[in-house]
């Protein structure tokens, strides 16, 4: 069997780290690539990882490079380049830059891998999805943005940790923006198959939500440097993981949506099967009038975003 071409473009902590884990899950064979400015980071990383092959025993060739002729013909491009928050801002508040970055990415590897799906990580996140999608032309199902696998993982482990149960039993899922509008459902949300509302108080499972939206904030908050990258690439490498051995996995996606619940255009999270052509189905589930009302909250926000992507970056 081939092996899959995994390009991770952004050698930062999210990128290093996704190509730690999908490394580690033998996804594939990895390249990292970083801007030539950073001379040869990638290299050492790439390098550094490929030498923990022998002892954590997976085959994978992972390289290092600034130059994206090494990517060609990549299966998966994961876009995690960009600047990341620093505390007190917000993901929105990275707009302008990370627009032109996430712009030129995407126009590189369009010419290099045009067959490749892409998974978007840099935020904002529903923008950059969008950015991503015009500038590469490709089809809707091969744009994708991580974002709701990280947000329910953080709404799992929460649950979890109050229930003081396993995490593996714990399900949940997410709709709308990766931001501060994000909507948890708690409709969806079921441990061990029962619904979390007959465990959880209500005023609990609110703290919870919230708790969930402020997720990214809490881990820039307590860094101070940064922003998260373990759950981030985690999520990411499930994602890759997805795509590689098409398991079809049901899990939400940013992805454009036009009839779907209403959105008109624009890249916001939904469920999603996530197979080896990409989003290969996009679920509407009923809502009730609350989720409507919040998910329409968020929509909103996403498209206030892309409006000032556009009078940023036309
Ligand atoms: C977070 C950032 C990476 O949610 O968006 O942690």
């Amino acid at each position: 069997m081939k092996r899959s071409k995994i390009s991770i473009v952004g050698a930062g902590n999210v990128g290093a780290t996704t190509a730690h884990w999908a490394a580690a899950a033998e996804l594939g064979d990895i390249v990292l690539l970083d801007i030539p400015q950073t001379e040869n980071m990638p290299k050492g990383k790439a390098l550094d990882l490929f030498e923990a092959s022998p002892i954590i025993g997976f085959d994978s060739r992972i390289t290092g490079t600034t130059d994206y002729a090494d990517t060609a013909n990549s299966d998966v491009v994961v876009i995690t380049a960009g600047i990341p928050r620093k505390p007190g801002m917000s993901r929105d508040d990275l707009l302008a830059t990370n627009a032109k970055i996430v712009g030129s990415v995407a126009a590189e590897i369009a010419k290099v891998s045009p067959d490749a799906i892409l998974i978007v990580v840099s935020n904002p996140l529903d923008a950059m999805v969008q950015r991503a999608l015009a500038v590469s032309g490709f089809d809707r199902r091969r744009v994708i943005g991580q974002a709701g696998v990280l947000d329910t993982a953080r709404y799992r482990s929460f649950i979890a940790a109050e229930l003081d149960v396993s995490v593996e039993d714990v399900q949940a899922m997410l709709l709308g923006g990766h931001g501060d509008t994000m909507v948890p459902l708690l409709s969806c949300a079921t441990v061990g198959g029962i619904p979390v509302t007959h465990l959880i108080k209500p005023e609990r499972l609110a703290e919870i939500v919230q708790r969930t939206r402020d997720g990214g904030a809490e881990i820039v908050k307590l860094l101070k440097t940064g922003s998260a990258y373990y759950a981030p690439a985690a999520a990411t490498a499930q994602m890759v993981e997805a795509i590689v051995k098409d398991k079809k996995r049901l899990i939400p996606c940013a992805v454009l949506c036009e009839n779907e619940y209403n959105v008109g255009g624009f890249c916001v999270g939904v469920p999603v099967i996530l197979g080896k052509n990409g989003v290969e189905k996009i679920i509407e589930i009923p809502l009730n009038a609350d989720e409507k009302t919040e998910f329409q909250k968020s929509i909103d926000a996403v498209k206030s975003l892309v409006d000032s992507m556009s009078k940023l970056v036309g």
